[in-house]
């Protein structure tokens, strides 16, 4: 028996390998490496002693998912395959529509075919827009500032009506808030394709020479020292929290949403002092225009996945620091050595 984790070699489905085989659940990983290094897999091995299969496969290819599911008792599938850059996907939205949607509807066929029932998705604090913070589950949605969030809250829709449709579904929605941080060994973290979109990377990339100096998108927002304010969780609180997602959802049909975040909001500039503090390393800044989109204050209201899947975020900001740095200053250039 396995767990498929769609884009399982991407940072967070990297993560959430190495914590289900250190519980003891087995996973198959599914990849076509556009944001992601099969490189990663000895990594993994490295940190838990165990090899997951590894599928080199686009999971809207039906046919690969079939010959998965046919060689591997897949009995739950987490599903974190898809493009995730806020910016591109302004730029390319029909490639965003097409893919994100195509790869959850493949999956969610193939599974039906092979009778697995189980399906956590990886959706994202931005399907709530521009909402009062802190965000409980039962705000509003829909108020999506790019392509990128209208796939997740698509996507979201998708799976609600599949589960009313299919009572026999049991599906799980996660939104993140702002995944950072790596494991703590150092072996494994955020890898991203060019010049990063978010924060941490761009700042550990500064830290390590590889970039000149961050640029903080604006200090006139509304917030305590003018800058943006966001729910930063580490990783490894994330991939723990997929855990738990996965337990319940093998306990309870239906359609269930929680947020993962730790409620708690961070400005960019004390994310960076602290950054420069816990790992004694200089991040040169300039302070630049705003970036269109970006919203002031978003983080979460946790109470419900702490309640009802009696998950919560244990680690600081300081360890997202620490960890995020550790993988950096071993890896400059991420898995290709
Ligand atoms: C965080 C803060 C920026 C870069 C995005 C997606 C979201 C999720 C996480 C997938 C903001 C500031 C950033 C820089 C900066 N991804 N910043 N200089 O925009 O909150 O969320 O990534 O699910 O869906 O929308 O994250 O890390 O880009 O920005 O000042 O070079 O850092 O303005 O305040 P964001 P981010």
């Amino acid at each position: 028996m396995a767990i498929l984790l769609t884009g399982g070699a991407g940072f967070i489905g990297s993560h959430t390998a190495v914590a289900c085989l250190n519980a003891s659940v087995d996973v198959v990983l599914a990849d076509n490496f556009s944001n992601s290094s099969p490189k990663v897999l000895d990594r993994i091995e490295k940190i838990t002693g165990k090899r997951p299969a590894l599928y080199n496969v686009d999971v809207c290819d039906k046919r690969a998912l079939r010959d998965i599911f046919a060689e591997r008792f897949i009995t739950g599938v987490i599903h974190f395959a898809g493009l995730k850059a806020v910016g591109e996907s302004v730029r390319l939205p029909l490639a965003y529509y097409r893919n994100n949607l195509d790869s959850c509807l493949s999956v969610l066929e193939v599974m039906q075919e092979f009778g697995c029932k189980e399906f956590v998705f990886s959706s994202s604090a931005t399907v709530y827009g521009d909402q009062p913070a802190p965000l409980t589950e039962s705000a509003d949605t829909g108020h999506c500032s790019n392509p990128y969030g209208w796939t997740k809250f698509m996507i979201e829709q998708i799976l609600k009506d599949a589960a009313k449709a299919n009572p026999e579904l049991h599906v799980v929605l996660l939104r993140y808030f702002n995944p950072i941080g790596a494991h703590e060994s150092g072996l494994i973290g955020e890898n991203p394709n060019g010049i990063p979109n978010n924060l941490m990377p761009y700042i550990t990339q500064v830290a390590v020479g590889k970039l000149k100096q961050l640029t903080i998108f604006g200090d006139s927002y509304d917030t305590p020292d003018g800058t943006g304010v966001r729910d930063y969780i580490h990783v490894m609180d994330l991939a723990e929290g997929h855990l738990a997602a996965l337990g319940y959802a093998e306990a309870h049909a239906g359609c269930e949403v929680f947020n993962l975040g730790t409620g708690k909001g961070v400005s960019v500039l004390e994310m960076v002092n602290t950054f420069s503090s816990v790992n004694g390393v200089e991040v040169p800044y300039i302070i630049g225009e705003r970036r269109a989109g970006d919203l002031a204050t978003v983080y979460a209201d946790p109470a419900k996945a702490e309640q009802i899947l009696g998950w919560h975020a244990k680690r600081t900001v300081a360890d997202m620091c620490r960890d995020s740095w550790n993988w950096q200053k071993n890896n400059p250039n991420g898995y290709d050595g």
